[in-house]
């Protein structure tokens, strides 16, 4: 896979973020996942490759853009898989609160697991604890594993979890076993990369959240020799038969990052609030900064890159701001 794609793909989550970054706070959910999702589709049609959407915004008759099957990107170079999020953490970005990003990863065709729009049991840490975990073992076992690994003591550890009554038997041995807790109220994707990340104050993510979601945590997991094992957590009959239609038959199959994630792959997020990850979107007269990171398997590096935008220069950026009057020199997209 093209190096360059990953910095193509930056401009991808800044478009999203920059277009979402406007309704934080503004307590219109929907509003804010539909800017970010037309400014992710229209900037993916500058991006240089034969993309297909395999998780987006739900099936074609449910969502009007980046729906599963849609072919993005401007046809030449690679044929690749696409998964986004281009708004991960809806409800956090329309309260203002912490965590919400935009997010896209590129694999291979076929590299990606087709996951269906149900819960995942996950548990994720960074490449210090590489093969400590098992999602089969009780919290208490991992957090144990985890310290050891990382040569510290339960007590130092950080463990994020959705804040969900579901939680409530982990999140008592959790706490029994010494472990700090970090409760979300939405948006486990950027937790989950930040547990890879050294310093970030995130040592594990635990729980259970979306399926999708899981494999775009996967995906960055890969790019960070990160770890993660993961479970398809199936409510009803009809969730049965629909992950049986995407072609999952092994319902109680454990999923390691590779299985979500297959191949070269590639993962970019930017900010749209504040996180334990990255910036949000700050905006300032006639532009705005976003802080956003980019990786690849292949290469291992991982970018973080701080950005600044001037809208005078980029016209389809910020057209209700853009104002004429004299902005900063341009300095590239
Ligand atoms: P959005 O769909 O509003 O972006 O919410 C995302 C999210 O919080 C994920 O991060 C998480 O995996 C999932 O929803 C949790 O689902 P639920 O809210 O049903 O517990």
């Amino acid at each position: 896979m093209d190096r360059n794609l990953a910095l193509e793909l930056v401009r991808v989550t800044e478009a999203a973020a920059l277009a979402c970054g406007r309704w934080v706070g503004k307590g219109d959910k929907d509003a804010a996942d539909a800017a970010a999702v037309d400014a992710m589709r229209r900037t993916l049609e500058t991006v240089g490759i034969n993309g297909t959407v395999v998780i987006g915004e739900g099936e074609m008759d449910e969502a009007p853009m980046l729906y599963i099957g849609e072919k993005v990107g401007n046809g030449s170079l690679a044929e690749v898989d696409i998964a986004v999020d281009p708004l991960e953490g809806t409800s956090i970005c329309a309260k203002g609160m912490n965590g919400s990003i935009a997010t896209i990863a590129l694999a291979p065709k076929g590299g990606f697991l087709h996951a269906p729009d149900m819960y995942m049991e996950k548990i994720a840490v960074g490449p210090t604890a590489r093969g400590a975990i098992d999602i089969n073992a009780p919290p208490a076992v991992n957090l144990k594993r985890v310290a050891e690994a990382k040569g510290c003591r339960v007590e130092d550890l950080t463990v994020v979890i959705l804040d969900r009554p579901r939680h409530d038997k982990t999140v008592k041995e959790l706490r029994k076993a010494g472990a700090r807790i970090h409760l979300i109220s939405d948006g486990d994707v950027a937790p989950a990369i930040a547990a890879a990340v050294e310093g970030s104050g995130v040592d594990l993510l635990m729980g259970i959240g979306g399926a999708p979601e899981g494999v775009l945590a996967a995906t960055a997991l890969r790019c960070m020799g990160g770890d993660m094992q993961a479970r398809l957590v199936f409510l009803n009959q009809e969730e049965r038969d629909r992950a049986r239609a995407m072609g999952i038959d092994d319902f109680d199959r454990i999923y390691r990052a590779e299985d979500l994630a297959r191949g070269e792959v590639v993962f970019a997020a930017t900010g749209v609030t504040n996180g334990d990850l990255l910036r949000g979107v700050r905006y300032f007269a006639g532009g705005a900064a976003t802080h956003s990171i980019v990786m690849r398997s292949r290469s291992r590096t991982v970018r973080f890159i701080e950005a600044r935008h001037y809208f005078d220069f980029k016209p389809g950026l910020d057209a209700q701001l853009s104002s004429r009057r004299g902005g900063p020199a341009h300095e590239g997209n």
